[in-house]
């Protein structure tokens, strides 16, 4: 088994990848001379990587804006941008990097959804590459197993490289051999460490559950010898950069399926890899994935869902994800305050507001957490939860000034779907609640055609289930595929539960064999009431996600703020039904970023909240102007996020 970070030991290779790569900004740092081997030495990031001013905020553009949440990323799709490469194509390249230089977060290990504004046909569409439970998953495989996100059982049949593949072969203009070039260059020559990169994995952390410590390869790449990486240390992943050519020459197959004679071996890594077995607990559980599984594994064309906020048209993912549907509930359920007028004690970021947005999403994810689930197999009444009607009704649970105690209730959307059916009344059964991580990543990018893309994409929490592809080979050396493997399918109900309103259904998200988990990822586009496309969005964090979105949407909108102030702002957040500590008892909590004054916080605890801190999400957008064309991006710093729009102004 080898591990793969190195030191930068030779400066004339480097500067080859700096040029091809990275950029002028690193180009610049690579002509050092002859040093000997074995030196370390730290070159320095790119700007946005150390949270200096972005210098593109507020320019405009004509010829593409991508917008990412790391630097090398946002260069790679700015470069197929810069070779004839369109919106999809960029997209591509980039979630390939992303899986080089933000490997913590998503990859061709896991899956996720890209939603796809096409120009000329106006048409806007998503492509589901989410990942499937195994034929062999069943509805009890969570039950008894201890941290059960850290062992095999959690992999899911991983959907990138077949839904990428699918997205360049329908929408896009290069072959996926040349968009994969920068992702390669990044995995062999190497990219500075953000700071990112070094300080995500806890390398002092002995806790049983730290996922970068979960096998001792993962745990050697991102914390050598049980030391962080300086910032700025040249890493390679030579592993992934094989992998990676192993698609780039014979195609998506080459991931999926299991052929020697080609060298496709990649299959036999992630079959074997989710076998893994947690060895430092007790009750481990390998996953059930098996050769047919991948073989078999398909993304989807699905239609966006759609729906308005105050004239404003915006789509978003439907099931298997939540997103849409939940995004569009919690802004219906707030279209009858006057949430941008600061006269009627309303504004952003006022008590009155921060309680009615956390009201909306409680209810919100009551009805999440009871019907939404991945469509293909559960009973989803996709049209009666966000029916204008049915969310009146809802709307009228929120009592300005007032906390709702306990949990808040779901209710029954059938009726506003099918008509002639009578509301049931919610049975007393139990159901699991939202899942959080802080993986996953989003990125947006926009073409010098007007094509948009809106993509987040995931390996769940943060290093996955914590192991890399690979397989022992018969001479004992071990085949390191270089990429880690997803725990998705932790995000379906570990817990099985009955259908809290349909008589001998089981719960929307309960595990079954070839379902998709339930997901909260909500790569959004808000259009003009005319139809224009204004704006490319979404975030990474979990059920988190959801929140981020409607705060960015209602900074827009009510609160008129540019997109850089949208994304700066502070957000308010609450993942489920409860928002209070009843009793000794914690329900739920609102989270109210750091970024609001202490005055704020004491006053939605004065009101009854249980409140708690944190960063909420991290937001990529793209947005044109519809009257001139002019393209804009923003990013966050959050996270590194990075802006390059074209054509680049002179030096950068
Ligand atoms: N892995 C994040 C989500 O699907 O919601």
């Amino acid at each position: 088994m080898t591990h793969s970070h190195r030191t930068w030991h030779r400066p004339s290779r480097l500067a080859l990848a700096a040029a091809l790569v990275i950029g002028p900004w690193l180009a610049a740092q690579a002509d050092g001379g002859d040093e000997p081997l074995g030196v370390e030495r730290a070159v320095t990031l790119p700007a946005q990587a150390k949270g200096n001013p972005p210098a593109w905020a507020g320019k405009a553009f004509r010829q593409g804006v991508v917008a990412v949440a790391n630097p090398y990323g946002a260069e790679a799709g700015a470069q197929v941008l810069e070779q004839g490469g369109n919106a999809i194509d960029a997209a591509v390249a980039i979630a390939y990097a992303l899986n080089v230089v933000e490997p913590q977060s998503a990859g061709i290990g896991g899956g996720g959804f890209m939603m796809i504004h096409l120009a000329a046909s106006g048409q806007t569409l998503t492509i589901d590459s989410r990942e499937k439970a195994p034929a062999g998953a069943t509805r009890n495989m969570f039950v008894g197993v201890p941290n059960a996100s850290l062992q095999g059982v959690a992999v899911g049949v991983p959907g990138m490289v077949r839904g990428t593949a699918l997205a360049l072969q329908r929408f896009g203009r290069l072959p996926l051999a040349q968009v994969l070039q920068p992702a390669i260059a990044l995995a062999d020559q190497g990219f500075a460490a953000t700071p990112r990169f070094v300080g995500s994995p806890n390398c002092t952390s002995t806790s049983a559950t730290n996922r970068a410590f979960n096998s001792p390869l993962v745990k050697d790449y991102f914390c050598p010898g049980g030391q962080a990486i300086a910032a700025g240390t040249v890493v390679t992943n030579k592993p992934l950069a094989e992998t990676f050519r192993l698609i780039a020459t014979h195609g998506a197959d080459c991931f999926y399926k299991l052929d020697i004679a080609k060298g496709c071996d990649i299959a036999q890594g992630i079959v074997e890899g989710q076998t893994w077995n947690r060895p430092q607990a007790a009750g481990g559980k390998g996953g059930s994935m098996t050769y047919a599984d991948l073989e078999a594994y398909q993304p989807a064309i699905r239609p966006v869902v759609e729906g308005t906020y105050r004239g404003y048209r915006i789509k978003s993912m439907g099931p298997p994800s939540s997103g849409a549907l939940t995004v569009l509930q919690i802004l219906k359920q707030l279209e009858r305050f006057p949430i941008g007028d600061a006269s009627q004690g309303y504004g952003f970021g006022s008590v009155k507001t921060l309680n009615v947005m956390a009201e909306s999403m409680r209810l919100a994810f009551a009805d999440r957490r009871d019907w939404m689930g991945d469509a293909d197999f559960a009973s989803v009444p996709t049209r009666g939860l966000i029916d204008e009607r049915y969310l009146t009704q809802r709307s009228l649970l929120i009592q300005p000034g007032a906390v709702r105690p306990g949990l808040a209730p779901s209710s029954d959307p059938r009726p506003f779907e099918v008509a002639g059916l009578q509301a049931q009344p919610m049975r007393n059964v139990a159901l699991a609640g939202p899942s959080m991580e802080n993986g996953t990543t989003h990125f947006s990018v926009v073409d010098k055609w007007g094509n948009v893309v809106s993509y987040t994409n995931t390996i769940e929490s943060g290093y996955g289930i914590g192991v890399f592809a690979g397989y022992a080979r018969p001479d004992g050396s071990f085949r390191n595929h270089g990429f880690l493997l997803n725990n998705e399918l932790t995000d379906f109900n570990t817990t099985p539960a009955d259908h809290p309103y349909i008589v001998g259904a089981i719960g929307a998200n309960d595990v079954v064999a070839d379902k998709r988990p339930r997901s909260s990822m909500a790569p959004t586009m808000l259009f003009s009431p005319d139809g224009q496309p204004l704006l490319a969005y979404g975030s990474p964090g979990g059920a988190t996600i959801i929140n981020s979105v409607v705060n960015i949407t209602m900074n827009l909108v009510d609160h008129r703020m540019t997109l850089q102030e949208a994304i700066d702002a502070a957000r308010i957040s609450v993942a489920g039904p409860g928002a209070t500590r009843e009793g000794g008892v914690t329900l739920g909590t609102v989270t109210l970023e750091n970024r609001f004054p202490a005055a704020t916080v004491d006053a939605m605890r004065a009101l009854g909240y249980n409140v708690g801190s944190g960063d909420v999400g991290s937001v990529q957008a793209v947005l044109i102007e519809p009257r001139t064309g002019k393209q804009y991006g923003a990013a966050d710093d959050r996270r590194e996020g990075t802006v390059i729009g074209l054509p680049r102004p002179r030096g950068r």
